[in-house]
């Protein structure tokens, strides 16, 4: 979990007259205060990331990555240290290619040196993104710089665009060198992208779900929750499904602004709880008709998340009725908690239909905790 700079910052170098948006120093000082200050690091967003554009153009004369003189200009070390006296882990990006995708220079052919910057500058997560290098070397490139990583004596996050940009991803290897991985195509800023994304995620989740446990992570992309493209209803649904996802929680937004209906999103504590369950099992669509789907992770207390989706734009609150079968959990007696708080707390099972309505383009997100479990917690 953590907040990284690309969704909502991009690519703004210019300081002067972006101040408050561009990639700088400044920036991530800001947000980091405020993820102390208003409980976001409590919650558990506990990385600070720069994605792209912290470079300058050229290395230095010992061939050595050389962050942006203005907009850095006490350098990486000198974040690291601010982000770890707060209690933050340092995360940044790099490519694996001759370029990062914004044209600054990439590690290939000079791994060992950047791994060492990265370890002089006590990074703690490392973004290796995939432009500008064939595809086809990635296969051995990004287990080679894993190797490098874990030499260093430095323990950092392995962060792989690896598959992102594979026809067929060898999902077993990936899973092996990396601790989490960009299955496919980058998120913006909008509900059809997220809901492409959904749809990519469920069509082809039998390919990598399986791999989904402590330590390695399919990744969907960054929350776009509080930025321009999403309702409230939409921003509740990715919160929802991403949790059903086991995925990396990461905001991408300006937490200075973000109006407090989404920050509430964002810092509830049982749909984060979901989402970092032990168990780490990744979740499943297991029901898609007339434009509305059902998501099931199965949790470490014996209980069950379920997510009712409706990606309809008809207009009234959508209605289902549907069985314990037709959600794909066992039939037994369950409390039943809605994690939005929207419905009351209800006792459900093991025969009849569960029925509920969802808003377009929204989610209803219950947990199923089972009545006989030892575990069954009260809603306090
Ligand atoms: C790629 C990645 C994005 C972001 C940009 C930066 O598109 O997939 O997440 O890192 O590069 O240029």
């Amino acid at each position: 979990m953590g907040w990284l700079t690309w969704q909502r910052f991009r690519c703004i170098t210019d300081c002067e007259k972006y101040p408050d948006e561009c990639i700088s120093e400044n920036l991530i000082k800001r947000m980091a205060d405020i993820m102390l200050d208003e409980g976001y690091l409590e919650a558990g967003y506990n990385y600070v990331g720069i994605d792209d554009c912290w470079l300058e153009k050229q290395r230095d004369d010992n061939g050595r990555l050389v962050p942006d003189r203005n907009r850095f200009p006490n350098g990486m070390k000198a974040i690291a240290d601010y982000l770890h006296k707060k209690g933050f882990k340092f995360a940044l990006y790099q490519d694996y290619g001759n370029k990062t995708c914004m044209g600054y220079p990439g590690v290939l052919g000079h791994e060992a040196t950047d791994i060492q910057s990265f370890v002089d500058w006590d990074v703690d997560y490392i973004k290796l993104d995939g432009c500008y290098v064939d595809t086809g070397k990635m296969d051995d490139g990004y287990p080679y710089f894993g190797k490098l990583m874990n030499e260093s004596g430095r323990p950092m996050v392995y962060s792989c665009s690896w598959p992102a940009y594979q026809n067929k991803p060898n999902y077993a290897s990936i899973a092996n060198h990396c601790n989490l991985w960009r299955n496919w195509d980058d998120i913006q800023d909008s509900w059809s992208s997220l809901s492409r994304i959904m749809k990519w995620f469920a069509e082809n989740q039998d390919d990598f779900a399986k791999y989904a446990r402590p330590g390695q992570w399919n990744d969907p992309d960054m929350l776009l929750i509080g930025n321009f493209g999403l309702s409230l209803d939409q921003a509740k649904v990715q919160m929802a499904v991403w949790s059903i996802l086991a995925a990396p929680l990461l905001m991408s937004v300006d937490l200075k602004t973000i109006r407090p209906e989404f920050k509430e999103v964002l810092l509830n504590r049982d749909i984060i709880a979901i989402d970092q369950d032990s168990l780490g099992r990744q979740g499943l669509r297991v029901w898609n008709k007339s434009n509305c789907e059902i998501w099931n992770r199965k949790l470490s207390d014996g209980s069950y998340a379920i997510a009712f989706v409706n990606k309809r734009d008809d207009g009234a609150p959508y209605a289902v009725k549907v069985s314990l079968d037709t959600m794909s959990i066992p039939k037994q007696a369950y409390e039943v908690q809605d994690l939005y708080k929207e419905e009351k707390p209800r006792s459900f099972g093991p025969g009849g239909d569960f029925e509920t309505r969802i808003n377009p383009s929204g989610v209803k997100f219950f947990k199923f905790i089972p009545k006989t479990s030892n575990e069954v917690k009260t809603d306090t």
